[in-house]
Formats: structure tokens, sequence, C-alpha cells
């Protein structure tokens, strides 16, 4: 499954801590999209889509929260709770974020700008997609 969960470098000193990111260094694309969730109500789970082109990293900057991912034949649950770590997601994998802490943000750095035409909501309708694109490979 094209996902890693990666540390950033961490440049503190005695005032704090502060982490930089630059596309194509530790962000591996373009960012052309920055988007952030939170408040996030408990029980609520959010994503519950894959996108055919875009990529992601995911970064939870303050709480928790939990992303789970599923690329049609394997399925794994990452823990995010560090503002130093982010989770690489390519595209043509279905994710659901849930189990956020009531103070959870979190921050996404996108490969593309905004588009529903990118999006895959039906989980059967993304099933078909990978078997297509696996036949295709
Ligand atoms: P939604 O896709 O439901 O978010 P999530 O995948 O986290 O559950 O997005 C909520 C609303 O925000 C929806 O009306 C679309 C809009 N939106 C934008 O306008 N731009 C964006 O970059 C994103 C991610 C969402």
């Amino acid at each position: 499954m094209k996902v890693i969960k990666q540390v950033f470098q961490l440049h503190g000193d005695e005032r704090g801590q502060l982490v930089a990111l630059e596309e194509f260094k530790e962000i591996p694309f373009r960012i052309k999209r920055v988007y952030y969730v939170y408040n996030t109500q408990k029980g609520v789970i959010r994503g519950c889509h894959a996108h055919k082109f875009l990529q992601q990293v995911l970064i939870c900057i303050h709480g928790s929260c939990k992303i789970r991912l599923d690329n049609g034949q394997e399925k794994r649950v990452i823990f995010l709770e560090k503002p130093y770590e982010g989770l690489y997601v390519s595209n043509a994998i279905w994710r659901e974020m849930f189990d956020f802490s009531p103070d959870a943000v979190l921050l996404v750095l996108a490969s593309e700008l905004y588009d529903e035409s990118d999006y895959i909501k039906n989980y059967d309708e993304f099933l078909d997609y990978t078997k297509s694109l696996n036949l295709s490979e």
C-alpha cells in the first residue's frame, strides 16, 4: 500500500519546536492546496472516499485521530498523534478519519486543487476502480 508515515525534522531549541515542510523535500509533490479540520464532533467519521489522482500528506498538528486506509486488497489503521509526523497517502486509497480527540486539528497538504470529479465516494465503485488499475499495470 502506497502510504508512508514519516517523522519530520524538528528545529527545536529552548524557545520551542518548529517543523518546516517544503514541496519535493519533506512533501513528495507540489503543494497546491492546504486545508484543515477541527472541532470534529464525537463519533464522527470523515473522509469515506478515495481519489483518482490526488496525493495528500496528513498531519495531526494538535490532538489525535485515526486514519483507516484501504487499497482494495489490504486495510490498515494509522494513529496520528504527533505534530511532527506526517502520513503520505497516494491516490486510489480509500480513507476514513475517525476517533478524533476533542482538540484535534488535522492538517492536510494536497497535490491538487479541490476537484469534485477526482472523488470516488462509493465503496463498490472504488473496488472496481482499483481492479481496473491492477489490470492495466
Ligand atoms: P468533505 O469532502 O465532506 O470533507 P472530509 O473528506 O474531510 O469529510 O468536505 C466538506 C465540505 O468542504 C464540502 O462541502 C466540500 C468542501 N471542501 C472544499 O470546498 N474544499 C476542499 O479543499 C475540501 C477538502 C472540501
